[in-house]
């Protein structure tokens, strides 16, 4: 048998995968820049050198969540902000209503029903925004409710909930319940102005808008939910919202964080502020614009309600005629551009265009083009 030195390149390794125009509403495309600091050397996460990189992210964060609540990094992907809500700021048996517009949503209402919470289900058709009169009418009646769930970016519908309406719509129906906002793909592209609409949970993951790898989930939590989590009576270890900002009051994450990905994230934030949170929000909503004109232009149906049209995805009926997943595969492998299916019932009905972080239009353009060039045949 011999011996493999770590230090030499003599065996075949795993190669990366082809790049390709990746239009999938995450994970999403990152930067050179970006992917060249997952390569960087590793660095001790309890040093003076990593308190730097914290107190930079946190920052950076804080800026794009538009609060003065620390954001804080957890190691893992976005259904883990739904954990982290709830786990936190609510005791077993508590009366929660979850507003649903889509498959995100449902999970939520899920994850919320597995921690043993007394779920209302606010459901509103597939397509559609959630009507805040309706959630305000629905929400007043359930006695003793202490938190309000609903997504901001459905991403499996392509509708953005209008996020300030149904805030202020729940805050004036029940005062005293915490309002949480999944903005798991909408933060960093779209503003959503925490502090001002008084969010009391808001969390997002690194893969969607934030042009970075999958791996953390990103999570602020305002003062009268920190307050709330004091008394809340429900079991958290690893995701302990206090534990972890102790920790980082002292500079430090709360265990062994993805250094790599820290790193991947800082530089990230880094690009963000330079292009200007103004701009990578127009940007965004230039994206959103071409891409559904570009798809009606092909003669394509948009599936969400275009009041409530998102701007980093955008869900599109398959070409008449055509069955959806051989329209998708054809183009992956013909054109190397690759779009995401539809999810749960939307499956083989829809495909779905992500224009969201590391994106152009003119990344746009190629990816239609092929469509275009795809339809004709
Ligand atoms: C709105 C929304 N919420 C939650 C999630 C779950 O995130 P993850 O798959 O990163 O766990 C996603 C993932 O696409 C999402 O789009």
């Amino acid at each position: 048998m011999t011996t493999l030195d770590p230090k030499t390149n003599a065996v075949s390794l795993p190669q990366a995968p082809q790049a390709t125009n990746f239009r999938l509403p995450g994970p999403t495309p990152v930067p050179p820049q970006v992917a060249a600091a997952g390569a960087w050397p590793m660095m001790n996460h309890r040093s003076p050198e990593f308190t730097q990189i914290l107190r930079r992210v946190t920052g950076n964060l804080q800026h794009f969540f538009q609060t003065e609540q620390p954001v804080l990094c957890f190691p893992g992907s976005g259904s883990a902000g739904w954990e982290v809500s709830i786990a936190n700021f609510f005791s077993p048996a508590d009366t929660v209503a979850v507003i649903s517009i889509g498959n995100f949503g449902d999970r939520y209402a899920l994850a919320a029903q597995s921690f043993g919470l007394n779920v209302t289900k606010i459901d509103f058709p597939w397509g559609q925004a959630a009507d805040p009169a309706v959630v305000a009418e629905k929400i007043s009646q359930i006695a003793n409710l202490r938190g309000v769930f609903f997504t901001h970016n459905e991403t499996s519908t392509s509708v953005a909930n209008d996020v300030a309406a149904l805030s202020k719509a729940i805050a004036a129906a029940v005062p005293d319940a915490l309002i949480s906002v999944d903005a798991v793909s909408s933060l960093g592209c779209v503003s959503v102005p925490m502090d001002e609409l008084g969010i009391d949970m808001l969390f997002t993951g690194s893969q969607k808008g934030w042009m970075t790898p999958p791996g953390l989930m990103m999570f602020a939590a305002s003062k009268r939910a920190l307050e709330a989590s004091k008394s809340a009576k429900l079991p958290r270890f690893y995701w302990d919202v206090n534990r972890a900002l102790d920790a980082m009051s002292h500079g430090y994450p709360p265990y062994t964080i993805p250094v790599s990905l820290w790193y991947q994230l800082d530089v990230a934030l880094t690009m963000m502020r330079a292009e200007g949170r103004e701009h990578v929000f127009a940007r965004h909503a230039e994206m959103g614009a071409y891409v559904r004109r570009r798809a009606q232009e092909l003669g394509l149906k948009l599936f969400a309600d275009q009041r409530f049209a998102s701007n980093t995805v955008t869900a599109i009926y398959g070409p008449e005629g055509k069955d959806v997943k051989t329209f998708l595969k054809t183009l992956k492998e013909q054109d190397n551009v690759v779009f995401a299916g539809g999810q749960a019932k939307l499956d083989g009905v829809i495909f779905r265009a992500g224009h969201m972080g590391y994106a152009t239009i003119d990344d746009l353009a190629e990816a239609f083009n092929a469509v275009e060039r795809r339809m004709g045949e």
